[in-house]
Order: structure tokens, then C-alpha cells, then sequence
């Protein structure tokens, strides 16, 4: 049971308050439509989950090229706009606020995935090699083609876009996904990225990406409604950021870029590395939002105790629980996740986990 009272404290995130210290971390379900509008079920999905305070949304695509997994949401035509305002209003009527992550994959992608069956891109022409479900079954992800500079720039205009579509949206901001392995990620780290331009190469150039799109996204929309991800070290989608020396260098570097701009948070996907963790605490200016890999129920509350984290997000738990945060409050037992209604399907495994009176 999870009674620690530090996760009962009101808080103000950019324009935003938060009833309490938990949120709906960000969850990849694939039940949007073909053309990317979310499904019809999504803003009941959300709705269901509103308790949960500020809800950042599934990973969802800022154009094209940067759609990797089958029927993951866009945001960036009128449709995708519409879609997204039934679920704005909705959260909003539940007392939430609701950030969309905007979730470019880069290379983690496959032609047959993407609406115009181009070639992913990325900093280099380096495959991830890693297994991606397509509607012909598991493919090797390709080769992907390289960014020239002008398609950098369009990736950021892109990233502009995106942003200022989910506030036409009602959204009450984005958070850059700059984590788990997609275009970001993809940058930052040296195996994904053999740049010789001013884009890779040094610690200095391999941020810059990153900090570029953070810089656009928040000139469009506003610094205090831009939260950006990162996951320091974290292996997935090929992946490898060389020893922990190298990686701290590389995020004490990032997240001091990344403070100057002055945005609502920073969201880390924390493997284990504690001594890196207070170095953001100790530098960053605004909100932390920790997600600790591993972590068990006891343990949420744990790094806003320990005064290195603001917010503890919860991804597993929310899915499979809509009312978690009553659930964590009276210490009511939770309902089980459903590994097999993770991706894609109807409302199995989505909408219809039972809350508490009907549990
Ligand atoms: C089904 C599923 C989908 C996910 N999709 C995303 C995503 O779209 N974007 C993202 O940043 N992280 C994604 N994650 C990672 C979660 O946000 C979270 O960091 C992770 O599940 C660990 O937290 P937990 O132990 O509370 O589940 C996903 C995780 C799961 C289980």
C-alpha cells in the first residue's frame, strides 16, 4: 500500500494544477485510425483515466516520416486536430490536463508502416536491427536514409507544427519525445549517430538536435507548456551510449542546454543512475518527473520522498487500473495488466478494466 503523503501534495506544473504528485506516463496502444486520427475509443480511454492529473498521451507522430508502429495517432492534419479534441475536452471535463507526446522514431520504422512507404530516417544510415511488427509480420527494420541538413530543418518546422496543432487541439501542451531509442534519442547517442556536420561529432553536436527542436517547440507554443523525455543510457532499439562516464557527460550537457529554455519539465525514464539524477535535480530549474525503472508499487512515492523527483508517472499501473489514484490513496488492491491487449484491438484490454465499485 502505497500511503506516503508526499504523493498527496498539490503542485504546479508550467500553467497547470496538479491535484496530486502522480500522472499518466506515456502509453503506445495502436487503436488509432489508418489515416492516424485517434481511434474512437480514445477519449474514453483518457476520460477514464483523468483522476491521474496531468496525462501525457501515446507517442504520436509530428509528420509522416516519423510514424514507426501501425496505427500510432498523428498530429499534424485537420483530422488528427478534431480527433484530438474529443479527448482534450474530455480530460478537461475529468479535471485533467493533457500533454501529447510528439514521438518522431527515426530509424525504428518500416515502409510498410507509414502512409507514404518512404525510407526511415535518421542522423546516419545506420539500421537498428531490430524486429518491427508490420502487416506482412515481424521485418528488420532498414537501412535508414540519412538527414541531409535541409530535411533537419524540415524535421524541426515539422516539430513546430505538431506542437501548435495539439494546442489548436485544446491540448495544454506537448512533450518531446526524446527517449527510448526514436529520432531524438537517435542523435544523441554516438553508435546511432556518425555525423561529421554540425549535428554529430562531439557531445556539444549531438545535442544540438535535440535542443533545436526544444527551442522551436517552445518559441511556438510557450516554454511553460513544453515538457521534453529523455532515458540516459537506455539500451532499446539498438541503442548503445557507451559507459556511464560518457553518458553522464553527455546529459549534464543536454539537460543544461535544455534549462536555459526554461520549460514546464523535464521527464526522465531513469535506469538506476542516482548520482546523474541529482545532477539534474540540483541543476534543473522547474519540474522533475521520474519514472524508475523496475519500481513496484511500494516504491513510487520513493524518489519524491527522497527529494529527486517532483512527479512519479505511471505507466503499467494506469493502464491497468483507470482509477489508480483512488486505488493508491485507500490502498485497494489493483487488477492485473493484460499483456496480450497491450497494442492494437477494440475496447479489450483498453477501456474495459473495471474500476474499484465495479472491480
Ligand atoms: C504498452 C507500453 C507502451 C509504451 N509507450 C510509450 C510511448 O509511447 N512513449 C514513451 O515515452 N514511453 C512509452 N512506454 C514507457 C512508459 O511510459 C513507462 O516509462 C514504462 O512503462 C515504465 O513505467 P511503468 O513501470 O510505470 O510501466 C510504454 C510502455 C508500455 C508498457
Amino acid at each position: 500500500m502505497t500511503t506516503s503523503s508526499s504523493l498527496w501534495q498539490p503542485f504546479t506544473l508550467g500553467n497547470v494544477e496538479l491535484p496530486h504528485r502522480l500522472a499518466l506516463a506515456p502509453l503506445t496502444r495502436s487503436r488509432a485510425n489508418p489515416d492516424g486520427t485517434p481511434g474512437e475509443l480514445a477519449a474514453e480511454y483518457y476520460g477514464q483515466r483523468a483522476s491521474l492529473g496531468l496525462i501525457i498521451t501515446e507517442g504520436t507522430q509530428p509528420s509522416e516520416d516519423g510514424q514507426g508502429y501501425l496505427n500510432t495517432p498523428g498530429i499534424y492534419t485537420p483530422e488528427h486536430i478534431e480527433g484530438w479534441r474529443k479527448i482534450a475536452d474530455t480530460v478537461h471535463a475529468g479535471g485533467g490536463a493533457l500533454f501529447i507526446q510528439l514521438m518522431h522514431v527515426g530509424r525504428m520504422s518500416h515502409p510498410d508502416n507509414t502512409p507514404h512507404h518512404r525510407r526511415p530516417v535518421s542522423p546516419s544510415a545506420i539500421s537498428a536491427e531490430q524486429d518491427m511488427f508490420t502487416p506482412m509480420g515481424p521485418q528488420k527494420t532498414p537501412v535508414p536514409r540519412e538527414l541531409s541538413a535541409h530535411d533537419i530543418q524540415a524535421t524541426i518546422a515539422g516539430f513546430r507544427h505538431a506542437a501548435a496543432s495539439a494546442i489548436a487541439a485544446g491540448a495544454d501542451g506537448v512533450e518531446i519525445h526524446s527517449a527510448n531509442g526514436y529520432l531524438l534519442h537517435q542523435f544523441l547517442s554516438p553508435n546511432s549517430n556518425h555525423r561529421t556536420d554540425e549535428f554529430g561529432g562531439s557531445v556539444e553536436s549531438r545535442s544540438r538536435f535535440v535542443v533545436a527542436v526544444a527551442r522551436a517547440v517552445a518559441e511556438e507554443i510557450g516554454a511553460d507548456r513544453t515538457g521534453i523525455r529523455i532515458s540516459p543510457a537506455f539500451p532499446l532499439g539498438g541503442i548503445n551510449e557507451g559507459d556511464p562516464v560518457d553518458v553522464r557527460t553527455q546529459y549534464r550537457h543536454l539537460v543544461g542546454e535544455l534549462a536555459t529554455l526554461k520549460l514546464a519539465y523535464l521527464h526522465v525514464h531513469h535506469l538506476g543512475d542516482d548520482e546523474l539524477l541529482r545532477s539534474f535535480r540540483d541543476t534543473w530549474p522547474a519540474a522533475l518527473l521520474v519514472v524508475r525503472y523496475g519500481r513496484d508499487r511500494e516504491q513510487i512515492a520513493d524518489d519524491i520522498d527522497a527529494g529527486l523527483a517532483d512527479i512519479a508517472p505511471l505507466g503499467r499501473f494506469a493502464l491497468a487500473n483507470p482509477d489508480i489514484v483512488q486505488r493508491l490513496r485507500t490502498g485497494a488492491p489493483l487488477n492485473e495488466l493484460d499483456p496480450g491487449t497491450l497494442y492494437g484491438g477494440g475496447a479489450a484490454g483498453y477501456t474495459d478494466y473495471p474500476a474499484l465499485a465495479h472491480a
